[in-house]
């Protein structure tokens, strides 16, 4: 007999505004990303300004709102005044986090007129390692301050009249990893994050911090380092980060699939650790979550990174490997959980936009591929807006060595009362059996089915390349049954969906 499930969903019961920029993503300057990825001057594609108009497309595409810039570890040893300027003046650099030669071609008014280009909003970010709080203030000035002053002047002479109006800036990268170029304890940093922040913000109080989290659930100083430097940067933060990535290495298949099960115990701990010092601080202000890197280490980059040997024998290596099935159900499931998390959850940037563990890759010279991972990505980021609706699930769990009681049907729902349209994105984790699923709604009259689209592939481990990048593509899916207030359909074994309806 088949399985069933049902979802119960309620139209009065909102989460919240879901914050468009959950569908934000990051350029680091390391491997392509950068530099034969949305830059390469020689390619037919280039635009005049050596921007590869192929990438451009698809980032519009993909209606990414926002995206981190410049990382990333590369982040905690760059001098962002060696980016500004007249090109050929610019200094080539060691980038002492990736071993590589950082030429300087790329900076930060190249990268606006990209991000310009591509309608995206810029999350810049300040390095806190070798630099701290006078670069942070100067960048500050040079994007921000209208002009008459010296990094304001220097701005428009470098042909940018009008200031570049950058909201959101991160203090810093994964300062508490002992891989950070000049990691600091929570409280040197918290310190420094306090004291830099303060100055950006007398620069242009319009701005928002993102202070620098945990980067990850099991450095051991997880979540005491949130604690601490939230109690010592209260009053300048905006937004707290996490970063997570998950990986199949060293797991297995029905673990994997539950990753976003650690990604709401991380969510739920630091909504409570900033909750926590919020009244220990007696602050008036709620802190918001800005899961400002996440993803998946897939098997082939981390099998590649293994071969580093982190030396100059070995500069400008590169890990790129591809995404497979599996990967984009997690990547699908990762959303929902966004979604789920409205309230809080602000921000969110795949990490990384294009040839690192990327939505999508460049070949040098030729075409562009998309990965497994891009479709639930252009789903959820295309259709995910609105309010956030909670959604019950009602069907067969499993157990696995992490987790316990996992529900097989995963979901998320967003109402846009504008348009008038309700999205569901459904998970079927049950790697082997289709689960027949109800929607049981309640406050919606009449509902119609306006697409349904499936995501699903008998093999987990397929994959799209540059020879067969249409490989694993989603599907447009028969109508359901629709009776009143209940639809009902067939969810594959290990499927991903986006169901539509208008009311
Ligand atoms: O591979 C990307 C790296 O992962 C980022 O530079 C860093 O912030 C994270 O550890």
């Amino acid at each position: 007999m088949q399985k069933k499930g049902k979802i119960y969903l309620d139209r009065q019961y909102e989460i919240g505004e879901v914050d468009k920029r959950i569908y934000s993503s990051m350029i680091e300057h390391m491997e392509r990303v950068v530099y034969g990825g949305i830059y390469e001057p020689d390619h037919p594609l280039a635009d005049e300004d050596g921007f590869r108009r192929d990438v451009i497309e698809l980032v519009r595409e993909l209606q990414i709102p926002m995206i981190r810039y410049p990382g990333g570890n590369f982040l905690s040893g760059y001098n962002w005044e060696d980016g500004v300027g007249p090109v050929d003046k610019r200094p080539v650099r060691l980038d002492l986090a990736w071993i590589a030669e950082e030429p300087n071609l790329v900076g930060t008014d190249e990268y606006m007129k990209w991000a310009a280009k591509t309608d995206t909003e810029v999350n810049m970010a300040v390095n806190l390692g070798t630099r701290g709080a006078d670069a942070a203030r100067n960048l500050v000035e040079y994007c921000n301050y209208e002009g008459g002053s010296y990094w304001s002047d220097l701005r428009k002479k470098n042909g940018a009249e009008k200031p570049y109006g950058i909201k959101t800036w991160c203090l810093g990268n994964e300062m508490d990893g002992p891989w950070q170029i000049c990691h600091k304890t929570p409280e040197e940093y918290g310190r420094l994050a306090l004291e830099s922040g303060r100055l950006m913000k007398k620069v242009d109080k319009n701005i928002e911090l993102v202070l620098c989290g945990s980067s990850n659930t099991s450095i051991a100083t997880y979540p005491s380092w949130d604690a601490k430097v939230l109690e010592e940067a209260y009053d300048i933060t905006d937004y707290i980060s996490l970063h997570n990535y998950f990986s199949i290495v060293d797991s297995n298949m029905k673990d994997f699939l539950a990753g976003n099960i650690e990604l709401e115990r991380q969510i739920e701990t630091i909504i409570a650790t900033c909750d926590f010092v919020k009244s220990k601080v007696r602050g008036d202000k709620t802190v918001h979550l800005s899961f400002d890197e996440w993803g998946i280490w897939n098997r082939e980059e981390t099998a590649n990174r293994a071969k580093w040997k982190f030396d100059w024998s070995d500069k400008n290596a590169i890990s790129e490997g591809s995404y497979n099935f599996a990967d984009a159900l997690l990547t699908g499931a990762m959303l929902m959980s966004f979604i789920n998390h409205s309230d809080r959850v602000k921000i969110a940037c795949q990490a990384q936009l294009v040839n690192h563990l990327s939505l999508f890759n460049c070949i040098k010279g030729g075409k562009i591929w998309k990965q497994t991972i891009y479709y639930p990505f252009l789903y959820t980021s295309v259709y995910g807006r609105g309010t956030a609706l909670k959604t019950i699930m009602d069907g067969p769990v499993y157990s696995c060595e992490s987790y316990e009681r996992v529900s097989v049907l995963e979901s998320a729902a967003v109402i846009n009362e504008e348009k008038r349209n309700l999205t569901i994105f459904v998970l079927n984790r049950d790697t082997e059996e289709d689960l027949e699923t109800e929607f049981v709604f309640r406050g919606f009259e009449e509902l119609r089915e306006i697409e349904h689209i499936v995501y699903h592939d008998e093999d987990l481990e397929a994959v799209n390349t540059p020879e067969n990048p249409d490989y694993v593509i989603p599907h447009k899916k028969a109508a359901g049954r629709i009776e009143k207030e209940s639809y009902t359909t067939v969810l594959e074994k290990s499927s991903w969906h986006m169901i539509r309806f208008e009311y």
